[in-house]
């Protein structure tokens, strides 16, 4: 259903040319929605807006919104309550906010209704409406737009991409897997793979605006193209490992119920893909993993690992784990204590459990106290970071070639870049170095990052 309200509110305001205003956005979330954010600025920019830097002096802030995990509603209702002022001190200021968590019908109507000098507020579906959202503000109508159905991919929405070395490339939208204690399945809708032919065309512009690094952008990377004929993500990282130019393909996130023999083959041959796989496990308990409704066990699990490996012997994993499930037990827990043990992760982002309005796991009995979540996150991340300096240690001595993203120039000058497999060196060198790809040798290992010097 889609809900589209827009509220006259008098007087007319707003006078000025578009082209000396200034739009600031700021993002909460995931890397899907650092991409909607590009393309949030880039539909601004054809109204003539400009980029700003903060606040203070923006035209427009636009906030866009996450609701995966934590107090993510809490945070942006304070975020949002606090740019009343900036509102008082200029009533001409447009305040948007926008995003999966706009997505809720409920939780937009109630931002809507509580904070009455919002001006824009939809869900992420409707991005490509934001210019006329703009527009209606500026004639003083304060619009809440909510489309709970799937929309058609649109193409070719102008963007304006913030990663400096790296582009982000979104294949597939949406998630039809409804892990029970997710959000993304309702707030993103069902999957839907873009054409293989606009990926490899959206990459070769990229190439040809300088970029020689992307990374392809999907809930689950693995199911692109189930709903298209004759595509595969193995297929699509073959077409797009074959753009000239192309030095580093990244992608990010894979589904372990999802990794087929045919991508390690592709990962494993195509020379531009990097040798990193963030594959969430979320928990070692095959119980968990039952109820998580996952569809792989802990031995799956590992056994993808170990083809991984034995594929690619310099391939690096990270991966999501979630702890306090609803019904996890200690022995549950140690089973994930377990896996990673026996994995050997290079990092991971650990979460604690929490309940999302409308999922099957926050209605589910047996809720795990916060108290014992704390305490099994805490060992869980103590586990890792032990695991994470292990894995640090390895490298010392070993040279490889770094695509570096920036320097610093603060106190000593230290440049800092990823090898291939997504390990972060730092290193000592200048700023003409940002872009370039650097021959690094790792010599120690410093409070859990590498460093190194550019080797002979
Ligand atoms: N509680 C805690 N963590 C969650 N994640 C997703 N939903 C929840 C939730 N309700 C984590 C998962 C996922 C990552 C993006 O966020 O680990 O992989
Ligand atoms: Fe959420 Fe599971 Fe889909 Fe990932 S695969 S977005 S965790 S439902």
């Amino acid at each position: 259903m889609e809900c589209t309200n827009m509220e006259q509110k008098s007087p007319l305001r707003n006078q000025q040319m578009y082209g000396q205003r200034i739009y600031y956005i700021e993002t909460f979330g995931c890397q899907m929605n650092v991409r909607d954010s590009e393309t949030a600025a880039g539909l601004l920019e054809t109204l003539g807006f400009s980029r700003g830097t903060d606040k203070d002096n923006a035209d427009l802030i636009l906030f866009n919104t996450c609701c995966v995990r934590d107090h993510a509603e809490k945070r942006v209702f304070g975020n949002i309550g606090a740019l009343k002022e900036l509102k008082d001190e200029n009533p001409n200021l447009i305040i948007g906010v926008f995003g999966c968590m706009m997505q809720q019908q409920e939780v937009a109507e109630k931002l809507y209704k509580r904070f009455p000098f919002v001006d824009i507020v939809f869900g992420t579906n409707l991005l490509s409406r934001l210019p006329a959202f703009v527009e209606s503000a500026d004639s003083g109508a304060r619009t809440l737009a909510v489309d709970e159905n799937n929309i058609q991919i649109e193409d070719d929405l102008p963007s304006i991409r913030t990663g400096k070395i790296n582009a982000f490339v979104n294949i597939n939208f949406g998630c039809d897997n409804f892990c029970t204690y997710c959000i993304v399945p309702f707030v993103r809708g069902r999957e839907r793979s873009r054409e293989m032919a606009a990926v490899v065309e959206e990459a070769k512009k990229l190439v040809s605006e300088g970029y020689s690094e992307i990374t392809l952008l999907g809930q689950n990377v693995n199911s692109y193209g189930k709903d298209l004929p004759d595509a595969s993500f193995a297929k699509l990282l073959s077409l797009v490992s074959g753009v000239e130019g192309l030095k580093r393909i990244r992608f990010m996130t894979s589904h372990p119920k999802d990794l087929s023999d045919e991508m390690i083959a592709a990962m494993a041959t195509l020379p531009n893909v990097c040798h990193h796989v963030h594959l969430p496990m979320q928990s070692g308990s095959n119980e968990v993993l039952k109820q998580m409704n996952r569809k792989y066990t802990r031995e799956r699990y590992l056994e993808i690992v170990g083809k991984l490996h034995a594929a690619m012997p310099d391939v690096e994993l990270t991966t999501d784990i979630i702890v306090g499930f609803p019904g996890e037990t200690e022995d549950d827990f140690f089973q994930t204590l377990d896996l990673v043990e026996r994995v050997g992760f290079a990092s991971a982002f650990t979460f604690k459990y929490s309940p999302r309005k409308g999922t099957r796991a926050a209605t589910m009995e047996d809720q795990v106290p916060d108290l014992i979540k704390r305490d099994r996150l805490r060992r869980l991340n103590e586990l890792q970071e032990k695991k994470s300096r292990a894995n640090n240690e390895k490298y010392v001595g070993v040279t490889g070639l770094a695509h570096v993203e920036d320097c610093d120039q603060r106190n000593e000058p230290v440049c800092y870049g990823k090898f291939s497999n997504f390990k972060m060196v730092y290193f000592p060198g200048s700023p003409d170095l940002i872009g370039k790809y650097v021959r690094v040798t790792i010599t120690n290992v410093r409070k859990n990052s590498l460093y190194g010097k550019i080797a002979e």
